[in-house]
């Protein structure tokens, strides 16, 4: 395949951060290139060795290293004489907007700081975060890096049963929630879903509650439940703060693997935040005057490291937003553009399509003339989507980052510089300094040009996972185990290359479904449907969306009798699932069958009926017990389609 490349914009190359010699430096010597980018943070005591691998596939980065997250993000700016600088520029989605200096910041996280104390939380203690993207959202992550607390942030679409499986399994001594959040124009109440998720959980001492949208009748547990301004109320501006081990927790964060219990991976202080900022300010080209807007939610791994650490750490200017792109309506995004005059705009694929139903009337009705940088995550940029946001958005001057990597990677692992890098569109092009991917098959061979194999990471990198939250036999086998003999991650996503080494991402090689850039298991979402009364058995697929990339397909055998009435069962398993998990896993479809194909063993095998829902052609049958099965699934589905709106 010859594809036509992008060479970055003479001037643009002219003025970027990073040349093309950092490279070749970084290949020389991968410790001493990182070593050199910690040195780009603070440090109270500096690190004894680089890099330790005593505990593998636990890394030891910067052992000895002290440091303390929130004053990187925050009061290192302040002192340097940048306290005036806007560090958000946040944006409610009724319209709301707040202006936040460093200065403003250092005083909010000093104030929660001494509030959290005061609550009994101390080093290593759990809060979990179920809030909105708001400034409170961010002054409580730096809060409690400050305190060396360890935070785990639940997007605020996930339901009381999401939360409640976070709050239990990090054992969190805090949980900080809202009165309610707007949800697509409407203010909703969450204060008593929160509730429900800590209801009968001993570990939680405290709720602390922010005021959003100004319910009335909040459920209030007196003795419990903390008003977030009255805790700050009075606290002072003033806080010492400690400096914690390289290797301290910094957050959590929850992400689906193939079994229906979400994995917490762990991240810690040291190598996350020098691999989080020296990427942001590689991969973005931060400069002084930048206005940086990514737009993921503050729950994602996206925001963790492109909105808190990466930014904040770099002493970024951003743009903060919290609602839905197309709330009121489906400019909006290129309005805060045009509002804030923002230079990066880092966002998803299924956005970018989204906005392409529209039209290229939506962004040109817009001054976009600021932007310089557009980024893409969450999922393969299809040509197609990739070129029309270098066009209609980035006015064909701007050059592009799609960006690899994972919850688990910590940060960007595949990526262009954009001073630097020739982009191809669709494909996140090539390691980043310091990085080393490429793609192998099952008995760790590299594969020739064009074939398809397994992505992998052969060397040690500084933002990586250092395990799994409780279950690090989890950790082991699910990403280090199948290269064990090398020493390799598997990242579980299938890929291959170019002549040019240019690695193209394909789909997951597991059961994670990816619905417009989030991670979703298939059987999490097929437990959630068997608990339904109605439902026998389930199998979960993805099946190709235009605007989405996938969507979720639920086949389910009811326990119905046969023949009965299926009207409604649809409607009632999508609010069934959007109860257990959240909004985000409600499938698109549900199919009726009385049959699913199954191995021997009894494990249904969803990558058959996944081919089906794709049009592709049948894999291999033989290990089915019945192949008679796959053709009672092939029947239903058709049926469904002809059925459908507009007829397949
Ligand atoms: O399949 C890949 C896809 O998203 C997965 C990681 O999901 P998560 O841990 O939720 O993190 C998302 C944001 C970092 C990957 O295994 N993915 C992410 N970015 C890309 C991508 N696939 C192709 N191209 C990308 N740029």
């Amino acid at each position: 395949m010859v594809v036509a490349g992008h060479p970055p914009p003479p001037g643009f190359a002219a003025q970027a951060n990073v040349g093309p010699e950092v490279y070749a430096e970084a290949a020389a010597d991968p410790f001493a290139f990182w070593a050199e980018q910690a040195g780009r943070l603070r440090w109270d005591r500096p690190w004894d060795t680089v890099f330790g691998d005593a505990q593998w596939p636990t890394a030891r980065w910067f052992g000895g290293g002290r440091l303390n997250v929130a004053v990187n993000c925050v009061d290192r700016h302040v002192d340097a004489g940048h306290g005036d600088r806007v560090a958000m520029h946040w944006e409610g989605e009724p319209g709301d907007r707040r202006t936040v200096t460093y200065a403003q910041l250092q005083d909010d996280v000093c104030r929660l700081a001494h509030g959290l104390t005061e609550l009994g939380i101390g080093a290593g203690d759990r809060v979990v975060l179920y809030l909105p993207v708001l400034v409170q959202t961010v002054v409580a992550t730096m809060a409690c890096a400050r305190i060396g607390a360890v935070v785990s942030l639940v997007f605020g679409g996930f339901s009381a049963d999401a939360l409640r499986f976070r709050v239990a399994d990090t054992g969190a001594k805090l949980l900080i929630a809202s009165d309610g959040q707007f949800r697509r124009g409407r203010a909703v109440g969450v204060k008593a879903a929160a509730d429900e998720a800590v209801a009968g959980l001993d570990h939680v001492e405290h709720v602390l509650v922010v005021r959003r949208t100004g319910e009335t009748d909040v459920p209030w547990t007196p003795g419990r439940d903390v008003w977030w301004h009255e805790l700050l109320a009075g606290q002072s501006t003033q806080h010492e703060a400690a400096s914690f081990d390289a290797e301290h927790p910094l957050f959590i964060v929850y992400t689906s693997g193939t079994t229906g219990r979400p994995k917490g991976l762990v991240h810690t202080t040291g190598g996350y935040l020098t691999h989080a900022s020296w990427t942001h300010w590689a991969v973005f080209d931060l400069k002084p005057d930048d206005v940086y807007w990514c737009q993921a939610d503050l729950a994602w791994v996206t925001a963790h490291t492109y909105v808190l650490y990466g930014p904040l750490s770099n002493g970024a200017t951003q743009v903060v937003y919290e609602g839905s792109p197309l709330t009121p309506h489906p400019g909006r995004h290129f309005e805060v553009i045009e509002r804030y005059r923002v230079s990066t705009y880092y966002t998803a694929p299924t956005l970018v399509r989204t906005f392409m139903k529209h039209g290229p009337e939506l962004p040109a009705g817009h001054d976009l003339s600021s932007l310089r940088l557009l980024g893409s995550v969450g999922e393969a940029i299809n040509p197609e989507a990739w070129r029309w946001l270098h066009e209609h958005v980035g006015g064909g001057r701007c050059p592009v980052v799609d960006t690899w990597w994972q919850s688990e990677t910590g940060a960007a692992v595949v990526a262009p510089l954009p001073g630097v890098t020739t982009t191809k569109p669709g494909s996140a092009t090539v390691p980043l300094p310091g990085m080393s991917a490429t793609v192998v098959d099952d008995a760790g061979v590299e594969t020739p040009p064009g074939v398809e194999g397994n992505l992998v990471i052969t060397a040690p990198w500084p933002g990586m996972a250092r395990t799994v939250w409780g279950d690090h036999d989890r950790f082991v086998s699910s990403y280090w185990a199948p290269y064990a003999a090398q020493g390799w991650y598997l990242a579980g996503d299938s890929a291959s290359r170019d002549e040019d080494g240019y690695i193209w991402i394909g789909g997951r090689i597991d059961d994670v479904l990816n619905i417009s850039g989030h991670r979703l298991s298939s059987i999490e979402l097929e437990s959630a449907l068997v608990s339904h009364p109605r439902v026998a058995e389930a199998a979960v697929v993805g099946a190709p969306d235009d605007v989405t990339g996938q969507r979720i397909v639920a086949f389910v055998i009811t326990r119905d009798a046969p023949g009965a009435d299926d009207t409604g069962l649809a409607a009632e398993l999508r609010a069934h699932v959007a109860a257990r998990v959240g909004a985000v896993a409600k499938p698109r479809e549900v199919v009726v069958v009385t049959d699913l194909p199954k191995t021997r063993s009894g494990k249904i095998m969803r990558r058959l009926v996944a081919d089906l829902t794709a049009g592709r052609a049948g894999g291999d049958t033989t290990s089915l017990t019945d192949p008679a099965a796959l053709g009672v699934v092939q029947r239903a589905w058709t049926a469904h389609v002809e059925a459908r709106p507009g007829g397949g």
